[in-house]
């Protein structure tokens, strides 16, 4: 449904002067040009959630503001269904200002009206519509609140937008670009200013949102547990580059190249299956042992399953395991290495060799037994 085709988007570097003194001409010279995105192409199906994976600076806030029209690329096409959004050296020559483009859009930096309450943020793109085509004052209240409950802001409805939280204007932000229901979202990093568990949580009530009205998303991150979670399909880039495209198992099991190997491979993978619920937690069958998660969504007993968990996301200690406490496993130190501010652990655990990051006080010899512990809401779900 959108199809993006041989998108390049170039900015002017910055511009040096060279003065006479130096033997110049006094003429302002452009520096190195940056290829933002640099014949970018993929497409996303209908009800998709596709995922921008990459570090930092590799063009992937570029190319979604190329899609919502807030760059102009210098040359491509993109397309929703059978709308033109932009075109330029194929023939035609299109450029669609952004409010024609019909999409909804959450941003790295969440820009809500800060002179509005929470309600009427939300309800404002609904309250905007021409007149013929808006619901009524009821069911706008009704679709508010609904979406409100979702995001867990129905108590700060009536709050000024201005007094909430760093992590409730995220979610305030996301209640807006959702509740026109678009037919495509674009979401920037929109759960970076939440804390692990919340972000845990939304990152699933976001998928299941997003399942529930069928819409389809493009976004955009650069935390691989995050898009391995969450996506559909992601593709991974790399200086304005696309490297790989591909479902999370694909990209983590069959890695195109280096890079993406690398750059998905500084978490800790363990695979297992899916056992029964009890209460809030999923327990995982794994070959480390079974595991408690803290997921809400319900897999079927059996289901194959990857759990992620970030180096500094496991604790250790250099005693006995208690044997009694939940996710707990016994290992050995096999090497460590000293990073500033942390050590990192290399601990093996029968089969596993887990990096664990402690803070730079613990350091502990290889050799050592230790015991690692992990929370329920550090590990991450990955379906099969
Ligand atoms: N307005 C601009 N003028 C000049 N260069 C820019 C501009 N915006 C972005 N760039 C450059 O384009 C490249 C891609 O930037 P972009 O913001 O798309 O990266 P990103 O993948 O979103 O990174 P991050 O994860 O840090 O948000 C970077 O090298 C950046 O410095
Ligand atoms: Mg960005």
């Amino acid at each position: 449904m959108l199809v993006i085709e041989n998108l390049v988007k170039i900015f002017e570097g910055e511009k040096a002067r060279r003065s006479r003194q130096d033997g110049g001409d006094g003429e302002s010279r452009k520096t190195k040009e940056i290829r933002a995105v640099d014949d970018v192409s993929f497409e996303v199906k209908e009800r998709e959630m596709f995922t921008l994976l990459g570090p930092s600076g590799c063009g992937k806030t570029t190319t979604l503001r190329s899609i919502a029209g807030l760059e102009r690329p210098d040359s491509g096409e993109i397309r929703v269904s059978d709308r033109v959004l932009f075109s330029m050296g194929k023939g035609r020559k299109v450029h669609m200002p952004t409010n024609q483009r019909q999409l909804g859009m959450v941003f790295q930096s969440y820009a809500i009206w800060p002179h509005m309450k929470v309600f009427d943020n939300v309800a404002f793109p609904l309250q905007v519509v021409p007149r013929k085509s808006r619901a009524s004052k009821e069911v706008i209240r009704e679709r508010v609140m609904a979406i409100l409950e979702t995001m867990e802001l129905t108590e700060m409805a009536t709050r000024q937008a201005t007094k909430l939280s760093g992590g409730q204007q995220q979610r305030l932000a996301l209640a807006r670009a959702m509740v026109t229901e678009p037919e495509l979202i674009l979401l920037d990093e929109p759960l970076s200013n939440l804390d692990a568990k919340l972000r845990e949580s939304l990152r699933f009530e976001l998928k299941r949102f997003q399942r529930e009205l069928g819409i389809t998303s493009v976004y955009v991150t650069h935390d691989q547990v995050e898009a391995l979670a969450l996506s559909s399909r992601i593709a991974v880039m790399k200086d304005g580059k696309i490297m790989q495209v591909g479902r999370p198992r694909d990209i983590y099991e069959k890695p195109a190249n280096q890079f993406v190997a690398e750059f998905i491979g500084t978490s800790n993978f363990i695979s297992g299956t899916a056992s029964n619920r009890e209460g809030e937690f999923l327990l995982v069958d794994t070959d480390a042992g079974q595991l408690r998660v803290t997921v809400e969504t319900s897999l079927p007993v059996g289901a194959p399953i990857i759990l992620a968990v970030r180096p500094e996301g496991i604790s250790m200690s250099a005693e006995a395991p208690t044997g009694t406490e939940p996710n707990e496993w016994s290992g050995e130190v096999i090497t460590r290495s000293f990073l500033g501010d942390s050590v990192d652990h290399i601990v093996r655990v029968g089969e596993h060799e887990l990096r664990v990051r402690a803070p730079s006080a613990v350091s502990i010899a290889p050799g050592t037994a230790v015991a690692l512990r992990v929370d329920p809401a550090n590990l991450s779900v990955i379906p099969g």
